[in-house]
């Protein structure tokens, strides 16, 4: 059975109609936790941008208000040393009851990564998240006092104890370089991917799964895919259409007054995951049964912009296909961040979960 993630809003700006300059919104936050929570979610990630809130905070205060949902705060290595990352991350799992997962982002961007001072590039960035997931884990099961000898890190007799509920935090690896694909499948409990068609996501899945057994980990041990998605839902195929376009004009209309997440005049941009979605977006604009490139092109492809347009059943059936490549994490997130998230929660969420019960009745009819 697939698990739903969403992502977390601190207020009540959105793409469609931002609010600018706008700072967190505690109401807001904690409906939209809550609504999440009472809407059948799993997940939900609190990404991270140098010029935005702090995911820890942020994520305590879910945590807080909240009794399932699990939280998933992205990380940046160059934020903070590992043996502080390890402790914050067991705090917030305590406090959480064992709630807590956390998102690697090795930087995609040499510039945003020079913001906050980190100037290596990407292939040592990964080379840094290597030994900085190997620090996490020691800290976390190391009974003992320990001394690191690393490249990136030098350390003395750390002694942790801040241990996580289970033992461990889960580890989730995002991106699609090369580099991305070998420590993601070699070290991640989860590889988080963008929304590719099926045979590039089936592609990606390979070789994550290649680098995973290369690295001689079981099969049942091979990272949970993380497939990720903008659906665009209306009562029918024909209003989603409407309400897609709809969508992709002010996407564009905010993005030439500067009110988007990139600027018109932004440079092509430099991560392997983003470059993907745009030469695929140059293909054509439907992939699949309703997998839309527009909203990629017209933002750049900052972060996850591949939507998916449709009705709930079909929004359902193509989310099924993804879970049929073997994908069993599937992130929706709209443009009308709370509303959509309900919509998803009321009509998308149950549909699937209900055809993949179905499903499991007829193999366990077609075995008795
Ligand atoms: C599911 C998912 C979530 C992501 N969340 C963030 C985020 O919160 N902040 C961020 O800067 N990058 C985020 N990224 C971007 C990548 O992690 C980043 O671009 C990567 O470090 C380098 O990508 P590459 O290997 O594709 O070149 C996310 C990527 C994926 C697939």
């Amino acid at each position: 059975m697939p698990q739903f993630i969403s992502v977390t809003f601190p207020n009540a700006s959105t793409e469609l109609a931002p609010i600018i300059n706008s700072a967190i919104d505690s109401e807001y936050l904690v409906r939209y936790a809550r609504s999440l929570d009472d809407y059948g979610y799993n997940y939900t990630l609190v990404p991270y941008d140098s010029s935005s809130y702090d995911p820890f905070t942020i994520g305590a205060t879910i945590a807080a208000v909240t009794k399932y949902i699990k939280v998933i705060i992205a990380l940046r290595p160059n934020t903070m040393y590992p043996t502080v990352a390890a402790k914050a991350l067991a705090t917030l799992d305590q406090l959480s009851s064992g709630r807590v997962v956390v998102h690697f982002i090795a930087g995609g961007s040499d510039a945003e990564q020079a913001k906050e001072g980190d100037f290596l590039q990407k292939d040592q960035r990964y080379a840094r998240l290597e030994e900085y997931i190997r620090i996490l884990r020691r800290a976390w099961e190391s009974s003992e006092p320990f001394d690191w000898e690393g490249h990136y890190y030098q350390f003395k007799q750390f002694s942790n104890k801040v241990r996580p509920v289970k033992g461990k935090v889960p580890v989730s690896v995002g991106g699609s370089s090369d580099e991305a694909y070998r420590i993601g499948g070699s070290l991640a409990d989860i590889f988080g991917l963008w929304g590719e068609p099926l045979k590039e996501t089936k592609e990606q899945i390979d070789r994550i799964y290649a680098e995973s057994d290369k690295a001689g980990r079981l099969k049942s041990d091979r990272p949970r895919i993380w497939v990720t998605f903008r659906p665009i839902l209306a009562e029918t195929d024909e209003l989603a259409w409407a309400k897609a376009y709809q969508t992709l004009n002010l996407l564009t209309e905010n993005r030439a007054k500067g009110q988007g997440k990139v600027l018109t005049s932004a440079l092509p941009p430099q991560n392997a995951g983003s470059q993907r979605l745009l030469d695929i977006a140059a293909r054509g604009e439907i992939q699949d049964r309703a997998l839309w490139y527009p909203t990629v092109t017209a933002t750049n492809a900052r972060g996850a912009s591949t939507a998916l347009v449709g009705s709930a059943q079909t929004i359902s059936d193509s989310i099924l296909d993804y879970v049929n490549l073997g994908a069993d994490l599937i992130s929706v997130r709209g443009y009308d961040n709370l509303n959509d998230a309900i919509d998803y929660g009321r009509f998308v969420l149950p549909k699937v979960r209900q055809a993949l019960q179905e499903r499991e009745i007829d193999a366990s009819h077609s075995l008795a």
